[in-house]
């Protein structure tokens, strides 16, 4: 089977003043579908760069990324916004709600820019906040709420379009250690019945326990991927 997402020999480079900054250095990955990928390191070893080349939110200096058998680098800019809406969804760490919207109008966002219409819209906004606990909090705005609460909110936003592939940056960095594993496991569940993919960013190693592959990352490639339980599966050496 064609993987989902498929990573091929990726460099990404920054310019800083006259300083050119390696943050991806070599990178080779498959992503299965359903499968649920958590990229660890520590800061700065070019996790969130990855990211947002695997999402087409930042484009490669060099190498190849495929989303279900499309090569990215050569969707045109004017389309990447809408092909990112129409396979991904997004959760940040810092929830990256609409302060003046309610947590139903935030959570039907990307239903707005499909275009559905304000009554389905309504309806599936419901339907998803209920399935994350939040059918009390409705009405309330972002800053009406937890940051659990705001974070179930954001997983509504990112899940409601039902994408092929969400894609997590430190969902859980905000978040104390009894909400955080409220949300994993609301989170694992829900993907894993709709077989969609996920690939999270943490460096918390009990958030990274619950993927089916961890992937290590060690200034700007990766080092080791290990299976569900701890067993190392690949290891690089240099
Ligand atoms: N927009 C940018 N401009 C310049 N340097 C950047 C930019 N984004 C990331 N970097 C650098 O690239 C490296 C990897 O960063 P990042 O992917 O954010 O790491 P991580 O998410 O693992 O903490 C770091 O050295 C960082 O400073
Ligand atoms: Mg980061």
């Amino acid at each position: 089977m064609t993987p989902i997402i498929e990573v091929r020999s990726l460099i990404k480079k920054y310019r800083v003043g006259t300083e050119i900054i390696t943050a991806l250095d070599g990178v080779d990955l498959q992503i299965k579908k359903g499968e649920f990928i958590a990229i660890v390191g520590t800061s700065g070893s070019g996790k969130s760069t990855l990211l947002n080349m695997m999402s087409g939110l930042e484009r490669p200096t060099k190498g190849e990324i495929w989303i279900n058998n499309i090569l990215i680098n050569k969707v045109k800019e004017k389309d990447m916004a809408a092909f990112r809406r129409s396979y991904m969804g997004f959760v940040f760490q810092s929830f990256n709600l609409l302060a003046s919207l309610t947590a139903l109008e935030n959570a039907v966002l990307p239903l707005i820019l499909q275009g559905m219409r304000s009554k389905e819209r309504s309806k599936r906004g419901r339907e998803m906040l209920k399935i994350l606990g939040l059918e009390n909090r409705m009405s309330n705005k972002p800053s009406q709420m937890s940051g659990g609460q705001q974070q179930r909110v954001s997983i509504a936003r990112a899940l409601i379009n039902n994408p092929k592939i969400i894609f997590c940056d430190e969902p859980t960095g905000n978040l104390d250690t009894k909400t955080t594993k409220e949300i994993m496991e609301l989170l694992t569940t829900t993907i894993k019945e709709k077989g969609q993919t996920l690939v999270m960013v943490t460096h918390d190693r009990d958030v990274a326990g619950y993927a089916d592959r961890i992937i290590h990352m060690v200034d700007g490639i990766i080092t080791s991927e290990e299976n569900k339980g701890g067993v190392l599966v690949n290891e690089k050496v240099n």
